[in-house]
């Protein structure tokens, strides 16, 4: 789920381990076919669960005014800050509510692996937390992303199925091998994304939610471009991996995102293959751009 390692503890596209010059972190010979694992919750250490519960509450502290509503409040179904979850006991609260799963795995894994996962309804978390020197920046995903950065808009029933939908679109882009074009929408919406709001902008991507700088950053700085959410435009837009966005698109709802990627997106690939790609960052000609809040 990763384009290369230079990535972030900001967020992760859904392309892949393997591409990178370094080996992905992890234990992935306990893996089975599916990639998914035991998240052996007994082997954390009292530090580990120790680091969790610091990045939690530098998080939580600065939810308020930037992360969307339906973040802040589902992010206590994650349970005690005190410990790292186990997967299990959040699976059932999740399911309840919007027959999701997480699931472990040991880090990045190949992207038909995670589409797969997503079309059933199966979040693959990461199993491994970061070290104390990561506190503030690690390459790769880890469970503190993955678990609170993505977990709690799984609660959302709107969001829920968009994320299957994308799951599905993956396994059809993998054929179409369309995967890049697909693997830009995540990272502007599932990562990156920002939704108006009648209260002023807030996040909701991944990304952003569980990074220490980035969450005021997006919302409240004036140095990035703004853009209204458009299928084609952000299709186009090339990324960062390795520093704040320079551009973020914004949704006015999330049944917005859902029925904007409804459509069969075989013809807008080809679309977009016909135009050319956009740097990150750049504005186009006439383009509207949000204002921060
Ligand atoms: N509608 C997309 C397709 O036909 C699938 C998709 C849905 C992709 C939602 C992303 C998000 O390929
Ligand atoms: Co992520």
């Amino acid at each position: 789920m990763i384009a290369n390692d230079k990535a972030v503890n900001r967020g992760v596209a859904p392309v892949t381990y393997g591409q990178g010059e370094r080996p992905p972190r992890g234990d992935y010979s306990t893996a089975r076919g599916d990639y998914t694992c035991d998240q052996n919750w007994s082997a954390y250490t009292a530090q580990e669960h120790d680091l969790y519960r610091r990045l939690y509450e530098r998080q939580a502290a600065q939810l308020e005014g930037l992360a969307c509503d339906e973040f802040t409040a589902a992010v206590k179904h994650l349970g005690a800050p005190e410990r790292i979850p186990r997967f299990d006991e959040l699976s059932n609260r999740l399911y309840r509510q919007t027959r999701w799963e997480v699931v472990a795995v040991p880090g990045l894994i190949p992207e038909e692996a995670f589409f797969a996962l997503l079309a059933k309804r199966r979040f693959p978390v990461t199993g491994w937390i970061r070290g104390p020197e990561e506190f503030d920046y690690v390459v790769e995903p880890d469970v503190f992303h993955d678990l609170f950065g993505h977990v709690p808009l799984l609660f959302d029933p709107v969001f829920a199925d968009y994320m299957q939908a994308y799951g599905a679109g993956g396994l059809k882009a993998s054929r179409l091998d369309a995967c890049e074009l697909l693997a830009r929408l995540y990272w502007y919406t599932v990562e990156f994304g920002l939704i108006q709001t009648p209260q002023g902008l807030r996040a909701y991507g991944a990304g952003i939610l569980s990074s220490a700088g980035e969450l005021r950053h997006s919302v409240r700085s004036g140095e990035p471009s703004r853009v209204p959410f458009d299928l084609q435009r952000i299709m186009r837009t090339r990324y960062k991996i390795d520093s704040y966005q320079s551009t973020y698109f914004v949704i006015d709802s999330f049944q917005q995102l859902f029925d904007a990627t409804a459509p069969d997106f075989t013809p807008i690939y080809r679309a977009v293959r016909e135009l050319p790609e956009i740097e990150a960052g750049a504005v186009l000609p006439g383009e509207r751009l949000i204002a921060a809040s």
